[in-house]
């Protein structure tokens, strides 16, 4: 691909990051290699003080580690230009999970005795991360509720060592979306960074760098790999110099890293990736006014309709109200239990992001180890079902849910 051709997002899905190897492989290849050749003693310092750029070892990159990263970066980059009118450019770091990307973003960002501010209805890793994990080496979070701005401010202003600010809109399983344009001018007012988990919307449907956050990871594993065929994680950053130096060392050494493998099917998978959200997104729609109007729904929480709280802010920050929802069935917990045990189509696993729609019970499963008050404050209530509208033909996940709902 020709570097200065102006393409559309799905046209980028497919061609950005590629670059041709030396024999001319029409498809990336999986590069199975955990270490690579020196051509001389010389050579071999160069590369290690950074004079020479190369491929070193497995756990430091991989070409089909970098095509995808490159990829990502550019979808993350999509038609966004600095004040001066040059394109926006990121460094991106290919991580073994979600997890993973989390991690390196947090300890490379925020050192013991500093603050994380972030909001309630986290993923439930994030969640416990900051709760088990973070508190031993000396990293304390506020947890607030960022819909309130001033109460934001507030925070920011008493507590002057707050290093990053983390989002995660839509949040899971609640698709609570926050204001990311208001909280990153608040946050780089105290000098805070910013970071967005943007797993849930894709760089297709939502794109925080336009906002000027400093950093936005994914779980690849969702709807950038698509199929569920590989865990991944991806973590994107804007100040190139310190993604490639304090970022990169901590990405190396706390050995996160991805592999050849399912760098190679991520990569494949991002190429349908505008495609598949349509679908997923038009598919939702249908679902989502069903189970609004079904007599056997309690509520659904979907960004698309209208009763949901955030209708408004997230036509102001996103493309569509994407493919998650979070509904309960009448009668709480029980009455959910049926309901998912009679699913005959959709399927009964976690995760999200998938070709398949995947249904789910938070509180038993992806939040069983956040506390119940903080889940209940988070609006993960027990008999709260989480859905992920996948792109079979509508109206077969429509008659397994009629189906289903019968109770
Ligand atoms: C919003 C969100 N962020 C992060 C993660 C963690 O990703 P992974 O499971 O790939 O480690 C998940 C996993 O479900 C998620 O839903």
């Amino acid at each position: 691909m020709k570097k200065d051709l102006q393409l559309g997002f799905g046209s980028q899905c497919i061609h950005a990051g590629f670059e041709a190897e030396q024999h001319r492989s029409h498809i990336t290849p999986i590069y199975a290699s955990s270490t690579y050749l020196f051509d001389s003693a010389e050579y071999a310092v160069d590369l290690f003080t950074g004079k020479e750029k190369g491929y070193i070892y497995g756990r430091f990159g991989n070409p089909t580690i970098t095509q995808v990263e490159n990829k990502i970066a550019a979808l993350e980059a999509y038609n966004l230009f600095h004040e001066d009118g040059s394109p926006l450019e990121l460094k991106a770091l290919l991580h073994a999970s979600g997890m993973a990307a989390i991690t390196t973003l947090l300890l490379s960002n925020v050192k013991e005795g500093e603050k994380i501010l972030t909001h309630y209805s986290l993923y439930g890793g994030t969640q416990e991360m900051i709760d088990k994990v973070l508190p031993s080496l000396g990293i304390e979070t506020i947890i607030i509720d960022m819909k309130d701005l001033d109460a934001v401010e507030r925070a920011l202003q008493s507590e002057k060592n707050i290093a990053l600010m983390h989002l995660e809109t839509p949040a899971n399983p609640t698709l609570q979306c926050v204001d990311i344009d208001a909280l990153t001018k608040l946050a780089h007012n105290y000098n805070c960074k910013v970071s967005v988990d943007n797993t849930f919307a894709t760089p297709y449907l939502q794109q925080p760098f336009k906002f000027g956050v400093d950093f936005v990871m994914h779980s690849t594993t969702k709807f950038l790999n698509g199929h569920g065929t590989a865990i991944g994680g991806i973590l994107i950053g804007k100040d190139l110099e310190w993604m490639n130096t304090k970022v990169t060392k901590h990405h190396r050494l706390l050995g996160g890293n991805s592999n050849a493998f399912d760098a190679y099917l991520l990569n494949s998978g991002i190429k349908t990736l505008e495609l598949r959200m349509d679908r997923h997104c038009d598919n939702a729609e249908k679902v989502a006014s069903f189970l609004a109007n079904h007599p056997n729904v309690d509520f659904v929480n979907y960004l698309g309709l209208v009763s949901h709280p955030d209708y408004t802010l997230c036509k102001q920050q996103m493309k569509h109200a994407g493919a998650l929802m979070s509904f309960e069935v009448k009668g709480g917990f029980d009455a959910g239990k049926k309901f998912i045990n009679k699913l005959q189509l959709c399927t009964h696993a976690v995760s999200l992001g998938t070709c398949d729609t995947l249904v789910s019970h938070p509180a038993s499963t992806t939040h069983v180890g956040v506390a119940r008050e903080l889940r209940l404050k988070s609006g993960i209530t027990d008999g709260l079902i989480r859905m992920s509208v996948g792109i079979e033909n509508v109206a077969d996940i429509l008659s397994d849910l009629e189906q289903a709902l019968c109770i």
